[in-house]
């Protein structure tokens, strides 16, 4: 999973790496209009009234720009953030280093929030609602209950996965927004704004095929453009167009649809080994040998969305799309039809 580049998790380096391509304010933020003209009043009202923003919650498929978002929330509100994750907070004392650092009106951002351990998620409910942190100190019959003040701050939580967060955190954020998938358009003018800042040159017709293949997911769109480069500067004059970008995306076996070897071989899995389905994740997980997490966050948002798969309840079962695209439509024996 970590060669893939189609994968729209961040990779260890990517964040800084993305850094110079991230817009550091709303006018440079592209796509997600709702959200954008929404957050702008509510920021608005925070400072006409010299108040920290409300908690926010970010929910959506990984790569659509939430750490850049809150990033610029940051930027717009004058304040500083600190970045860390869900996993990477594994006790309440470290929770209590982070929200006791905070200055007044910063942003802590807690991606993949949905994955904090149940006892640093309960210390955060008083922190988020009334600014203070209960901390134990000493053991047994000594222990003394201490309760810290912070400063009060703006949580921003990011989750691939609303459905698996406790309705108690849920609850506590006053403001959701759920990011959806970029449109051809808004990708294109993303990869073009991309090909700028990186001094690319890249044609219409080739940031329109890089926009069309990278899933609705400006991570995606901006990888495949920095690989595209490579073989425009080997292969080709420099310049990105039509031509070398189609060599290029099937050189990386990224087919017509977006869809990666992973991809494929996820459908083909569900059509070979259970009969078109319907069946579950975790069988699918077995069979093609990927972690299940990364099958339902990463690969099978981007299936459904795109038609290939279908979620029953009875689990998941691939499409008449699915069929057609691999031209089995007529032979198919399977349950589905
Ligand atoms: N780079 C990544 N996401 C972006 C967005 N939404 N707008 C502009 N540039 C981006």
């Amino acid at each position: 999973m970590e060669d893939r580049i189609l994968d729209s998790g961040a990779g260890q380096d990517e964040v800084s790496l993305e850094g110079g391509l991230r817009p550091q304010n709303l006018a440079g933020y592209i796509g997600q209009k709702t959200i954008v003209d929404n957050i702008k009043i509510y920021m608005e009202a925070a400072r006409k009234d010299n108040r920290q923003l409300d908690h926010l919650l970010l929910a959506g498929p990984p790569g659509l720009g939430k750490t850049t978002l809150s990033q610029i929330v940051a930027n717009e509100m004058g304040v500083k953030i600190f970045i860390t994750s869900g996993p990477a907070i594994e006790k309440k004392g470290d929770l209590a280093g982070l929200l006791t650092s905070l200055k007044e009106k910063d942003v802590l951002f807690i991606d993949e929030i949905h994955r904090l351990n149940a006892s640093v998620e309960e210390s955060l409910y008083s922190a988020m609602e009334d600014f203070f942190f209960d901390i134990m100190l000493g053991e047994g019959a000594h222990a003394k209950s201490m309760r810290l003040p912070i400063e009060p701050f703006t949580l921003i939580g990011a989750t691939t996965k609303t459905g698996s967060l406790s309705s108690p955190l849920r609850d506590r954020f006053q403001i959701v927004f759920r990011m959806d998938y970029y449109s051809v358009d808004e990708l294109q003018k993303i990869v073009e704004r991309s090909s700028e800042i990186l001094n690319i040159k890249t044609s219409t017709e080739g940031a329109h095929e890089i926009a069309r293949r990278s899933r609705g997911t400006p991570r995606i769109a901006n990888r495949i453009l920095k690989r595209i480069r490579d073989f425009a500067q080997i292969k080709g004059n420099g310049t990105i167009d039509l031509e070398i970008t189609r060599y290029a995306l099937n050189q990386m076996e990224i087919d017509e649809d977006g869809l990666d070897q992973m991809d494929r071989t996820i459908l083909m899995t569900i059509i070979d080994s259970f009969n078109g389905g319907p069946v579950g994740v975790e069988a699918i997980s077995a069979s093609v040998s990927e972690e299940k997490r990364t099958i339902e966050e990463v690969y099978e948002p981007y299936l459904i969305k795109s038609g290939f798969i279908a979620r029953t309840p009875k689990g998941r079962i691939i499409t008449k799309k699915t069929l057609e695209k691999f031209g089995i439509d007529k032979t198919f024996q399977g349950r589905l039809f």
